[in-house]
C-alpha cells in the first residue's frame, strides 16, 4: 500500500458539496422531468420522495458508514474493516464505476456540442436531423474525448485541489442558472400549462402502472443519489473528521431532490408554451423536443447555451465521482502520481465508451446492463454488508459526531436489514426480467 499522505476535503461544505455535485446529473436535469411527467405527475413524486427517503437515504448512509471508517477506496475498505472476502462489493462498484462513466462521458460529450451548437443556432432548422448527426460517429468519440479530457483534468488534482475546488463552484453555479431558467420560464405565455402537467397528481395513471413505476422510481433514486458505484463510499472515504453523517446525507438528498423539482419547473413550462408535446423522455428528451424548442423561442440561442451550461456542469461534477471512485484504488495502492493514474483510466474508459459513441442502441445496452444489473446487484450486496456483517460497527460509526440515540440508530439498521434490501432485490429481479426480454430469452414479461 502506498504510504503516500490521503487527501482529505478541507471543508464540511466542500464533502458536501462535492457528493451533491456527483448525485445532482443527467439523471436530475433530464431524465426526472420526463419521467415525473410520463408516470402520473404529482402522484409520481410522492412515489419518488418515498423512495429518496425511505430506500436511497438510508442506502446512502450505509455507504458513508463503510467510506469514513475506512478511510480506503472501495476495494480495500472491505479489508480494511476485517472482511476480506467482501471486497467482491468493492470490485463490483469499481467495475460499475467504470462501465457508467465509459456511456455517460459519451452524453457528456453531446452536451458539449450542444453548448456550440445552441451559440450558433446550428440545430434550429431541425432539433432531430441535427441529434442523429452528431450524436452517433467520429463526431460524437471527438467531443467524448473532449468530456472526458476536463473530467481527468478535474480529478488529477486531486480531493482537495481539484474536486473541491470545483465542485464549489460548479453546484452554486447550477442552482443559480437553473433557478434563472425557472424565472424566466414562468414568465413565458402558455407556460403555466406545464405546471398542470408536471405537478398535477394523475392517480389513475399511477396505479394502472404501478409495477413499472415502483421499481422506475427506485432505480432513479439509487442512480440520481449516486449509489452503488463506490461512489459515496470514495467521498466519504476523504472525510477525515467527526461530522454528522445522518445530517450532511440528508442535506444532499434534499438538494439533490430540489435541483430535479427546479428542473421540471424549467422544462414543461416551455415546452407547453409552444404546445410541444413532452413525449415520454428517452434520450430525444432534452436533445430535440427542449432543443427544438429553444429554436422556436426569443432568445433562444442565449436559452439553449445556458440550458446546455447547466446540463454539462451537472453531468461534469457526476462524471468526476465516477473516475474518482477507480483512481483512488490506484492512488491508495500504488506510488504512480495521480496525475498519472487519472490520465491512464481516462483514456481506458474512454476507449470502452467508444462502441456507444456508434449508436444509440449500443448507448442504451450500456445503460440497460448498468441500470438493470449492475447498480441494484452492487447495491444489494452492500446492504447485505452493512446490514448483517458488520451491523455492530457501522451503528457506532453512524452515531459518531451527532447527537443520535440509540433507537435512532438501531432504526436505520432495521431499514437496512430489511426494507431497503427488499426494494432493490425486486427492482434488481425486475431489471433481470427487462435484460431477459430484450435479450429474447423470455417472451414477455412476467409481472
Ligand atoms: N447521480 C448522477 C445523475 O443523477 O446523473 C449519476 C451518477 C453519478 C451515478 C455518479 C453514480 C455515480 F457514482
Amino acid at each position: 500500500m502506498s504510504q503516500t499522505q490521503r487527501d482529505t476535503w478541507t471543508t464540511r461544505v466542500g464533502f458536501i458539496l462535492a457528493a451533491v455535485g456527483s448525485a445532482v446529473g443527467l439523471g436530475n436535469v433530464w431524465q426526472f422531468p420526463f419521467q415525473t411527467g410520463a408516470n402520473g405527475g404529482a402522484a409520481f413524486i410522492v412515489v419518488y420522495l418515498v423512495a429518496v427517503f425511505l430506500i436511497g437515504f438510508p442506502a446512502m448512509l450505509a455507504e458513508f458508514v463503510v467510506g469514513r471508517r475506512a478511510e480506503r477506496n472501495p476495494i480495500d475498505a472491505f479489508v480494511r474493516l476485517g472482511h476480506r472476502n467482501w471486497r467482491i462489493v468493492g470490485v463490483l462498484g469499481t467495475i460499475s464505476a467504470f462501465w457508467i462513466l465509459s456511456f455517460y462521458s459519451v452524453v457528456g460529450g453531446w452536451v458539449i456540442r450542444y453548448i456550440l451548437g445552441s451559440a450558433r443556432g446550428s440545430y434550429f432548422s431541425g432539433s432531430e436531423a441535427y441529434f442523429g448527426s452528431i450524436s452517433a460517429g467520429p463526431e460524437a468519440i471527438f467531443f467524448h474525448a473532449v468530456f472526458m479530457a476536463l473530467v481527468i483534468g478535474v480529478v488529477a488534482f486531486g480531493i482537495s485541489g481539484g474536486i473541491e475546488r470545483s465542485t464549489k463552484l460548479m453546484v452554486p453555479s447550477i442552482v443559480l442558472l437553473l433557478g434563472g431558467l425557472a424565472v424566466w420560464a414562468s414568465t413565458l405565455d402558455g407556460g403555466a400549462a406545464g405546471y398542470v402537467y408536471y405537478l398535477s397528481p394523475d392517480v389513475s395513471a399511477l396505479r394502472a402502472n404501478i409495477w413499472t413505476i415502483l421499481p422506475a422510481a427506485v432505480g432513479q433514486a439509487f442512480f440520481t443519489l449516486s449509489l452503488g458505484m463506490g461512489a459515496m463510499i470514495t467521498y466519504a472515504s476523504y472525510l477525515g473528521r467527526d461530522d454528522s453523517l445522518p445530517a450532511d446525507g440528508a442535506t444532499i438528498v434534499v438538494l439533490n431532490t430540489l435541483v430535479g423539482l427546479l428542473a421540471g419547473l424549467v422544462v414543461f413550462p416551455i415546452l407547453f408554451s409552444l404546445g410541444v408535446e413532452p413525449g415520454s423522455g428517452g434520450l430525444g428528451a432534452a436533445f430535440i423536443t427542449l432543443a427544438g424548442a429553444f429554436a422556436q423561442l426569443p432568445g433562444g440561442r442565449i436559452l439553449g447555451v445556458a440550458f446546455f451550461v447547466v446540463l454539462l456542469l451537472a453531468a461534469l461534477s457526476s462524471a468526476i465521482s465516477l473516475l474518482e471512485v477507480v483512481t483512488s484504488y490506484l492512488a491508495d495502492n500504488t506510488d504512480v502520481s495521480r496525475p498519472r493514474i487519472a490520465v491512464g483510466l481516462g483514456a481506458a474508459i474512454f476507449a470502452l465508451g467508444i462502441p456507444s459513441a456508434f449508436g444509440l442502441s449500443i448507448l442504451g445496452w450500456y445503460n440497460a446492463i448498468a441500470y438493470n444489473l449492475l447498480l441494484p446487484l452492487s447495491v444489494l450486496c452492500l446492504l447485505l454488508f452493512v446490514g448483517w456483517v458488520d451491523a455492530g460497527d457501522a451503528v457506532t460509526e453512524l452515531r459518531r459526531g451527532t447527537g443520535l440515540s440509540e433507537s435512532s440508530a438501531l432504526a436505520w439498521l432495521w431499514f437496512v436489514r430489511t426494507i431497503v434490501p427488499l426494494g432493490v432485490l425486486v427492482t434488481l429481479l425486475l431489471g433481470l426480467q427487462t435484460l431477459a426480454v430484450d435479450a429474447g430469452l423470455l417472451a414477455n414479461p412476467v409481472v
